[in-house]
Parts: C-alpha cells; structure tokens; sequence
C-alpha cells in the first residue's frame, strides 16, 4: 500500500482491511482503522481537501467500543491514486453513498471535515431515505449555500498555494519539503479545490437529520456567524460546538474532538432511534416482546391522574388548575369532540412529512411545547429538563418570561430547534427593553407576547392553597438575573422585596393596541400575540405589525367561560388570510386533535399541560415520551387518513359531528 497522504499519517498506526474491500480491484472508498466487535453506530469520516482516509486514524483509535470508524477514501490518493481524482462532489457522494449501502443495518453518523463536510451533506442527501442516517457532524466547514470565496488555485504559483496551507497548518513541514510529496500534495489540492468551487447548493436544501457543527475557536477560516447557518439545512435541529485548536482541530486534537462526538453520539442512542414519529409504536410493541412495558402511559389523557400521585397539591393545583368552573378547559376539549375527521383511503401512505416552515427555520413537526411558568414547582430540573426532552423529541420550544431558570442558562442546553421567548410585558420600560435584548442576544428566534393575561384569572385550586408559586420564588429567574430590574433594587435586598418587586412590574395590565408600537420600534424579531380569540383581534394584531397569532383561551386558566379555541380558529384564520402564521392551543390532547387544528386552519399547535405531566412523572425522558407519543399518533393519523404532507390538511379532511357524511361546506364554515 503507497502512502502518500499529504495528512498527519503516523507509521505506526494500526491498520486493517477495509470491510468492505474487495480484492478484486473495485474501488476501496472504506477504510476501517478500529474494527468494533459489536458496534452501535458507525461514523463515517469525509477528508478535507487534499485529504485522504488517514487523516482520521487518530481519531479512529480514540472512540470507544460501540462508534465504529469508516474513513472515506476519496479517488485519486493513497491506495487509490491510480484513479482519477473526481470531477465534482456529487460523484463523491455517489461513489460514498454506494459504498455505504451494505452498512444501513446500524444508525450511521457523517462526518465531513472542511471540503469534506459538503462531501458528507451530499452523500447524507442520497442517504437519508433508507432510515439509517441518524445525523451529520460537520467541522471547519461553511454551510452547502455559501460562497466558500475559495481562490481559484490554478491562478496562484505553487510557493503561494504552500505560503497559504503552512498558514492553515494541517500538513507535514516534512511534506512539504520534500519536492515529490510537495507535489502531490499540490496536485491533489488543486483537483480537490476545483470540486468545491463546481459545487453548488440550493439554500432551501434541507436534511432530516440534526446537524452538529464543529468549529475550532481559533479557525482563522470560518466563524461563528457563518457557521450558524448550517441551521438552514436541517429540519431536524442544529448544534454548534465550539472547540479549541484551528483548522485542523480535528486531526491535531484528535481526543478532543473524539470526546464531543462521542458526548453526541452517546446522546442521540440515549434519545432512541431516528426515523419517523410512527416508529414509536413499533419499538414499544418490540420492548414489550422484551419484556418491557412502556411507561408512563402513552394515552395522554390518563397522565394527569398519574401525575396527581406525584406532585404536591400545590403544585398539581397550580398546574392543573383552572379558572372558576372549569368551563374553558371543559369547551377545549369538547371543541375537539365535535369535530370529526374525514379520512380518504389509498393514497399511499408509506412517507409522511410532518415539517413546517415558520419565520425562516423548518420546525421538524407542527407542534411547540407552549410556555408553562414555574417548571421547578413540578421538577427540579424544571425548564432545562423540559427543554432537553423537547430536543430529545426534536419539538421546538416557547420559553416563558417566569421560568425558574434564566433564558440564557436554558439557550445553552437547547439543541438546533429554534426556540422562541415568551413575553409578559413588564410595567418598567427599562426591564421589558433588558428582556427583549437578552432574547435577541441569547438566540430566541421570535417573540411571544401574551396578551390574556393582563391579570391573572380567578383559579380556586391556587385561591384554595393560598399558593402562587412567584411568590414562593419560584419562576423569576429571568428577573432575578437581570440588570435592569435589579438596578432599582438595593444591593441587600431579600427574597421579599424581590419578590414585592417582580409582582409591582412584571406585567402591565394598563397596556393597548398603541403600545404595541414601541415593541414594533424595538426589535426585529417576529412577533405573535397569543391568547387572540376574536378575527378582529386577529386582523387588529396585523394592523399594528405583529407577525402571527396563537389563538389560545391559555388552557381555561384565564377567564372562566369562554370560546373554545379550536372554534375561533377557522374565523381567525380567514381574517388573517391563508400567508400568515397562526398556532393555536389549549386542549391539544391527542395527535387527531392536531389533524384536527391543522385541517382547521393552524399553522402548528402548542402543547401546554401534558408535558408538565410528563415532566412531573420523568422529568427529561417524561418529556420526551410526551412528545413522543404525540407526533407518533400524528404521524399515524396522517397516514390513517391518507394524507402524507401536512400541507394537503384542508378543511375537507374535517366535518362537524352529527351531520351527514359530506357536508356542504358553508355548514362546516358555520361551527
Ligand atoms: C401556562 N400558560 C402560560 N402561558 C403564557 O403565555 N405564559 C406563561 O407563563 C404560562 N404559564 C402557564 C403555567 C401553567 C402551569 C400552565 C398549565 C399554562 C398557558 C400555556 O402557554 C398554554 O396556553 C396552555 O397551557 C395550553 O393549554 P393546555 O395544553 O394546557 O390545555
Ligand atoms: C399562568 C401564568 C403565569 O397561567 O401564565 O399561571
């Protein structure tokens, strides 16, 4: 075997046959440095430009027995320099790809270094369909869309083309010495280099698998704000991690970055499998074939009675609780039941697409988990182990301004879903301008300003208790934490006058549609006001520059009596036109009634208390089951009603109960 690597190729590291290497002179796009005896996923390794398979050895011997190493080997070097180098990426991803078929039976994981990782954004495109492809790691890299502004190296002589990879590092001084491997070195390059500049994506091009990204802190390449962009090519979340070292981190730091991907990997098996929401189902049939039994219970309805058994009555009656009689909550539900859904038969319902465009990202399902205060008084992990179950389930969050944890400590345990901020408009001008700021800053892509809620309802579980959870401390980090509200406080103030001052300017029960404004002035983030029941509201929101609703009665918890949600939904939606962004919530029990809200108008839906539930009865993994559980009922209901993308969901897939089988429309128009 030559080795002409132009990488770091140590003599003494191990080597074994490529699995997958035929001795018969087909090509060898594997290499294998570690066999694993009984791994659990294999990661598949793409080179960087002038890279060969080598270059992962290192990180090859530092993953533990469970992540097999596949390193690719591109035509044209090492053992395949015989080769042609290839013309353009998608021959590499064809080439991977096809090599790659005979290793689906476990989840594979892409990595792709530098030019490596639009290597292995290609080569997970042809993959995905065949449901192994469980995520793409990509390091020192650019996202597909950009402009790499790569120079065209045939311009440039070859003491300027070495002056540039000496600056980079990542190649041998003694490679680069010797004239002969110089020369290879150059050569492979520069046919590298061309590949990439031919390479072009579609900005719209998005995976369904999340998308990790790695960047060196000291990268002189690539920054943070460019790489942020790799969000826009998944559907299914995106992290970045930032790492010490350059470049070439990835070959230098070998350990290093072998640790995080084996953090992420270890999560992700942790998580459960990829693929479609329904193969929940599946799994727990084969669980309990194991013996396993699924627990807590995948009928969301039958949690709030479990969750009863486990939460103080305090903390169940704050949760649970409703305003006066119960009437809204009671409507909510009974909204759904009038309802009925008019499934059509044999349209083929083998893939289902859950996805939703909203203000820019790709949401992965229709479903948010709706901002719920407070979360300590139900785990004491509250809000971060919602939002890591949320993650878990690839479910987008909206975080309340009374969360128990700062928006900041939760950004950083967020995944790639976007995640938006809850805003309760504070009395103080100073405080509710800090708010925004920090949203903007800590990464919340819109603003969800609550406007039922100018005081709270009368609640006679919490009256009954005598119990606020705010005044107990509970939920006011987000104050507790902020400049400016502390700013007016004394240094040695305590827990009361803290308290005492968050219930003084937390909300702002004076406000109207003119002060809308000054949030509009603020900031550029998208706006929805949610707790709108009526279509002039609706059209009102619009008329004074908001960018969505959230049709909501706050799950009956506000005022005692009022319309169901899901009947102010069809007028909402024809008063704002078929473009803007409208959600609804209060009641969502069920992945029918998600069918239900869609074909009738939302956009996605908000889940309020059963995560709590979840949360109550399992903290992350409750919350992930929750999730779970509803997006595999979703996802069967899509396919039980032989609708496969969630943008056919019309309102001729609903009829009200008790009327005929197919009626007139303008009845329907009427409920
Ligand atoms: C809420 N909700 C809520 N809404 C909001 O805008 N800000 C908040 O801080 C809270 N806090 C809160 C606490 C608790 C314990 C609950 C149950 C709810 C309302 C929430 O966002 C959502 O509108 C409802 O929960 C939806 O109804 P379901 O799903 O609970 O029926
Ligand atoms: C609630 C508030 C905080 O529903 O929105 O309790």
């Amino acid at each position: 075997m030559t080795e002409r690597t132009i990488t770091h190729a140590p003599s003494t590291e191990p080597r074994t046959a490529c699995p997958s290497a035929p001795q018969d002179g087909t090509p060898r796009w594997l290499r294998t440095y570690h066999r694993k005896e009984r791994p659990a996923v294999r990661l598949v390794c793409f080179p960087h430009a002038g890279g060969a398979a080598t270059a992962f050895s290192r990180l090859s011997a530092a993953l533990p027995d469970d992540i097999e190493l596949l390193a690719v080997q591109y035509p044209g070097r090492q053992d395949r320099d015989t080769e042609p180098c290839a013309e353009d990426i998608a021959a590499l991803a064809a080439g991977a790809a096809a090599a790659l078929m005979p290793y689906t039976d476990l989840p594979l994981f892409l990595l792709g270094h530098s030019l490596g990782a639009i290597a292995a954004f290609e080569t997970a495109r042809l993959l995905e369909k065949h449901g192994s492809l469980a995520g793409l790691f990509v390091s020192a890299a650019q996202p597909p869309a950009q402009d790499w502004q790569e120079p065209d190296l045939d311009t440039l002589d070859d003491d300027a083309v070495v002056a540039g990879l000496r600056r980079l590092g990542g190649v041998s001084d003694v490679l680069l010495r010797n004239p002969q491997s110089r020369h290879e070195v150059l050569r492979l390059l520069r046919a590298d280099h061309h590949v990439l500049r031919g390479y072009h994506c579609d900005p719209h091009t998005t995976l369904t698998v999340p998308v990790t990204v790695l960047l060196g802190a000291e990268d002189p390449k690539n920054t943070l704000e460019q790489v942020r962009d790799w969000a826009r090519h998944t559907t299914a979340g995106h992290t970045v991690e930032v790492h010490s070292g350059g470049h070439f981190a990835m070959t230098e730091r070998a350990g290093d970055i072998a640790e995080l991907l084996v953090r992420h990997i270890h999560e992700h098996l942790a998580a459960g499998p990829a693929g479609p929401p329904a193969d929940l189902v599946r799994d727990i049939y084969l669980a309990g074939a194991d013996g396993r039994a699924s627990r807590p219970s995948t009928d969301l309805t039958a949690l709030q009675d479990a969750a009863r058994e486990v939460l103080t009555p305090t903390a169940y009656g704050y949760v649970a609780g409703d305003a006066g009689t119960g009437a809204t909550r009671r409507a909510n539900r009974e909204a759904f039941d009038r309802w009925r859904i008019m499934p059509r038969m044999l349209r083929g319902a083998t893939h289902r697409d859950l996805t939703v465009p909203l203000f820019g990202h790709r949401l992965s399902a229709p479903v948010l988990l709706a901002p719920v205060a407070a979360q300590t008084v139900v785990h004491p992990e509250g809000e971060l182990a919602a939002v890591h179950g949320a993650t878990d389930a690839g479910v987008s969050f909206v975080l309340s301004s009374f969360s128990s944890h700062s928006m900041e400590e939760v950004a950083a345990t967020a995944g790639g879903q976007p995640r938006w901020f809850q805003l309760y408009w504070p009395s103080e001008p100073e405080v509710a301008e800090s708010l925004v700021r920090r949203a903007e800053a800590s990464g919340y892509s819109a603003l969800v300003l609550t406007v039922d809620s100018p005081v709270f309802g009368y609640r006679p579980a919490d009256l009954d208790h005598g119990y606020l959870p705010f005044l107990h401390g509970a939920g006011l980090a987000n104050f507790t934490t902020d400049p400016a509200f502390q700013a007016a406080l004394p240094p040695d103030a305590d827990a009361a006058a803290v308290i005492a001052r968050w219930a003084a300017i937390s909300t702002n029960p004076a406000l109207t549609w003119d002060g809308l404004a000054w949030l509009r002035e603020l900031t550029a983030l998208p706006i929805l006001l949610k707790g709108i029941l009526h279509p002039d509201d609706a059209r009102l929101a619009l008329a004074h520059g908001m960018d969505g609703v959230i049709v909501s009665n706050h799950g009956g918890r506000q005022l005692d009596g009022t319309m169901a949600t899901l009947d102010c939904l069809p007028a909402v939606r024809a008063a704002v036109g078929p473009a803007v962004p409208v959600l609804m919530d209060s009641g969502v029990r069920t992945g029918s009634d998600v069918l239900k809200a869609l074909a009738l108008g939302a956009d996605a839906v908000l889940l309020g208390r059963p995560y709590q539930y979840g949360l109550a009865l399992g903290g992350r993994s409750g919350v992930r089951h929750v999730l779970r559980c509803l997006l595999a009922e979703f996802d069967l209901a899509l396919a039980l009603s032989g609708c496969t993308d969630i943008r056919d969901l019309g309102k001729d897939m609903v009829a009200p109960a008790g009327t005929v089988a197919v009626p007139p429309q303008e009845q329907c128009d009427k409920i």
